[in-house]
């Protein structure tokens, strides 16, 4: 009898709890586990989670994996992607959907998070939550490397450095590299909490090390992610190369501020045949002058290219004075595409915007770029440069830099006998 009763009971409490379920849709009850959190985890993770992407300078300051961490926040986090700040992406939005990198919310998914700050950020039923993000176990977001390489021997930035410029280059011996290898797959990892950036080359035998207008492989400045090329794509690693680290190290100075840094870069290879060598270069014009206190200095330059060639990806590079990027393809038929323009460009995170569909630029495309850099006191960087200076090419972040990478690859097919050599010209 009381077991019939409770049975019955069971069911009323089941049958109440659909309906309110249902009248929370329709009332429009946001709650974490159920529409915050799957936001959350596509969206900001990669950056917000203990030991998260580490994008050097810009390390997230919290993690956002759980209902526990994420409350505290919560305000917060309306804010930043309200105002479009989280997640990092200052592209502009008409071109949206084009890049493979994009980190863009949709209207409903920001309205989504304010409507839940709104109704009190509560958490739901934790049976709604979604399976929690998993990531590499080998702590490299490309996955599993097949060569790892790093210094020598650990590399001690000085108490006396607050910023410091060093090139640090090794030579791959036969043990790490026993023959010429495609790379599909480019990360770097900071050893240390005092590396700004890292940029990467790499010099076959008989190549000069330290020329830097050849051979970048990427970096992991703020923003970048793992370099990673399709199939079909890649870039050649000669057996016995060399590969230097160009590092930015930044710190306090002092007594005892001394750091130890080993770095590394990984890469992952292609196991299938690549058909076009993909390079990473810039258009840059480098003789600019900004005047003192100039707050709208355009710079540009164009390029020419004179073979069809596959365009992968575009990176705007300026210091701290730059505000504004764009790059115009002007086709040979006439048509003019704006290929990318960053209105709000932020130099803290230097993004590559990378082609989802790889684009053709036929042979006689010019392209041109243009950037603005802004030399005033309004300058949202202000404090950190002087304005009372006029400003040219250089390597620290109070000098400017205009550069334009660009990488491409040849459109047309390597042929056999290219390839080959390409394969076996190491030594
Ligand atoms: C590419 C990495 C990355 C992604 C993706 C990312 N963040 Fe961040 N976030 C950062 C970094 C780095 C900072 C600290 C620097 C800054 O404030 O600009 C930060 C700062 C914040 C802050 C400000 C914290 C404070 O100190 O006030 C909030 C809030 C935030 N992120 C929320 C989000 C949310 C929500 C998402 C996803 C919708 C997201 N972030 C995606 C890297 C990231």
């Amino acid at each position: 009898m009381s077991i019939m009763a409770k049975s019955v009971l069971t069911v009323a409490l089941a049958f109440c709890g659909a309906a309110v379920a249902v009248a929370g849709e329709a009332d429009g009850k946001v709650t974490f586990h159920k529409d915050v959190e799957p936001i959350l985890q596509k969206n900001c993770q990669t950056c917000h989670r203990p030991s998260g992407m580490n994008i050097s300078g810009m390390i997230a300051p919290m993690s956002l994996m759980d209902y526990a961490e994420v409350r505290p926040w919560a305000k917060a986090v309306a804010k930043a992607v309200e105002a479009r700040q989280m997640p990092p992406w200052n592209a502009s939005a008409k071109h949206n959907g084009k890049f493979s990198n994009e980190r863009v919310l949709t209207d409903t998914e920001i309205a989504t998070l304010g409507k839940w700050i709104a109704q009190g950020a509560s958490r739901g039923n934790p049976a709604d939550a979604p399976a929690p993000m998993t990531f590499p176990e080998s702590g490299w977001n490309m996955g599993t490397p097949d060569l790892i390489v790093g210094f020598d021997k650990p590399y001690f930035v000085a108490d006396d450095v607050e910023d410091l410029y060093q090139n640090i280059t090794v030579t791959l011996t036969d043990e790490q590299l026993s023959e010429d290898k495609w790379i599909s797959g480019i990360e770097f990892r900071p050893g240390s909490e005092v590396v700004h950036h890292i940029m990467g080359y790499k010099y076959s035998p008989g190549e000069q090390a330290g020329d830097q207008a050849k051979g970048l492989l990427g970096g992991n400045a703020p923003g970048a992610d793992a370099g990673e090329f399709p199939e079909g794509y890649g870039m050649l690693l000669k057996k016995g190369s060399s590969l230097t680290f160009a590092l930015h190290y930044h710190k306090e100075s002092g007594p005892g501020t001394g750091v130890s840094d080993s770095s590394q870069m990984a890469f992952k290879f292609h196991d299938k045949p690549v058909m076009h060598e993909v390079k990473i270069w810039n258009i840059s014009y480098g003789s600019f002058e900004i005047p003192p206190f100039e707050k709208k200095w355009r710079v540009g330059a164009s390029q020419l290219f004179e073979e069809d060639t596959m365009l992968l990806g575009l990176m705007p590079h300026t210091h701290l004075r730059g505000v504004y990027a764009k790059y115009t393809a002007f086709y040979p038929d006439g048509k003019v595409e704006e290929l990318l323009e960053v209105p709000t460009y932020d130099f803290n995170w230097q993004t590559t915007y990378k082609y989802k569909d790889i684009k053709v630029l036929p042979k006689g495309t010019r392209m041109e770029m243009e950037l603005h850099f802004d030399n005033s006191a309004e300058n949202a960087e202000r404090g950190k440069f002087n304005p009372a200076q006029t400003v040219r090419f250089g390597g620290p972040t109070t000098d400017e830099m205009d550069l334009a990478w660009i990488t491409t690859a040849p459109a047309a097919e390597m042929d056999a006998a290219t390839k080959t050599a390409a394969a076996t010209t190491g030594d």
